[in-house]
């Protein structure tokens, strides 16, 4: 038997029937943004942290929008800095996690990455590197216990670093637990564990956004700014648009059916959203798939015509439920599921996650537009 292949209608990208579920994405906010943190620690540089595909924006785009006004950027991983190198970005870049093994090491120098060093195997394979030597950052584990060497170890490996030839300019770095929690004992003590180092006249770098916000004797010469780039709050009791911060990633999607139901009628998988009353329902096109959260509860607000419309009902891969009885809102409208208008961290809170997680867990599915890109240089 001979099965034929199925004729494929012509494709047209630009054709309506698109799903319109899209992360917009300001690139004139994240560089605003990057401005404000540099604003907050104007004698410090600022490496701005696009780890994790930017929180989930896009690597290089936020790279491209920011080479002109950034001191450097900060990765985790040695592949993520590579792929900033091979698209032409060459300014500082720094690898939070170091090297994972004697190639990454010998990658970083021949990359010129600037390096964390946390461990003492890192520190072998820094000795071991040929050619080019590396400017490194001794992660310094004051209180954090997550990486780095204790402060008691810090003047014995700075001898040690100093020593290499391979080795060519030597920094301290550390990272605070609780910075986003004001008055916390916790930083108190890590920032008294790091005053142990200040015979040590070396350049530091302490602070992630909540730090560069919170702890401003703590700016050192590098600050480390990541979610506070993004228009995300650092701080448990704000939200981003209250510290000024703009939002760059807008979420959006479009209302694809609408119900008039009854009272007394069961809404989606379970049936956990029950209508009280004749409601008007809403039917959107996103959903844990496009990583809108399932666990967002109902009454998680969306954003329809600059208006707030709860959730009702449980998250579907694909598809969410809003009730909007007594609303002109209508098949084809705009929602908007966090961004401009509706701060990521509101949503956040809905979720018991943060927005750094929002961000980051938005799928490939949905489609990236890049707003106010950097015009390409004519060749
Ligand atoms: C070592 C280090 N520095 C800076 C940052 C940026 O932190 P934030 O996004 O909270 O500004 C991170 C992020 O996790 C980090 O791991």
């Amino acid at each position: 038997m001979c099965r034929r292949s199925p004729s494929i209608p012509e494709f047209n990208s630009a054709s309506s029937m698109t799903r319109a579920t899209q992360a917009i994405i300001d690139l004139h906010a994240l560089r605003e943004n990057y401005r404000l943190a540099q604003s907050k620690a104007p004698n410090s540089k600022a490496y701005a942290v696009i780890k994790a595909n930017a929180y989930g924006h896009g690597l290089l785009p936020c790279a491209q929008a920011l080479t002109d006004v950034a001191d450097g950027f900060a990765v985790a991983c040695v592949d993520e800095a590579i792929e900033l190198r091979q698209n032409g970005i060459l300014l500082p870049v720094l690898v939070l996690e170091g090297a994972m093994d004697q190639a990454e090491c010998q990658t970083a120098a021949d990359l010129d990455l600037e390096m964390v060093v946390h461990k003492q195997d890192q520190v072998h394979w820094l000795a071991a590197v040929k050619g080019a030597a590396v400017r490194v950052w001794i992660k310094v584990d004051s209180g954090m216990h997550r990486l780095g060497f204790s402060t008691q170890e810090v003047p014995g490996l700075v001898t040690m670093l100093r020593g290499m030839d391979t080795v060519h300019d030597i920094h301290l770095m550390s990272h605070f637990a609780c910075a986003d929690e004001s008055g916390s004992a916790v930083t108190a003590q890590q920032i008294k564990n790091l005053e142990t180092l200040d015979p040590i006249k070396l350049e530091r770098s302490l602070c992630n956004s909540a730090a560069i916000l919170t702890l401003p004797q703590c700016h050192g010469e590098l600050i480390r700014p990541g979610i506070m780039l993004y228009g995300g709050s650092p701080l448990q009791q704000k939200m981003g648009s209250q510290l000024q911060l703009q939002p760059v990633m807008t979420l959006q999607s479009e209302v694809i059916a609408m119900h008039e139901l009854a009272a007394g009628e069961g809404v989606g998988y379970g049936h956990s959203f029950v209508t009280e009353r004749p409601t008007k329902l809403a039917v959107v096109a996103i959903g844990y798939g496009d990583g809108y959260p399932r666990r967002a509860p109902p009454g998680t607000p969306v954003m329809i015509r600059g208006k707030k419309y709860p959730l009702a009902g449980r998250v579907s891969m694909d598809m969410i439920t809003v009730d909007v009885t007594d609303s002109d809102v209508s098949l084809g409208d705009v929602v908007t599921l966090w961004g401009t208008g509706l701060d990521a961290d509101e949503i956040a809170g809905h979720c018991h996650t943060i927005s750094y997680e929002l961000f980051c867990q938005v799928t490939p599915r949905v489609k990236r537009q890049y707003l106010g890109r950097a015009p390409v240089p004519k060749s």
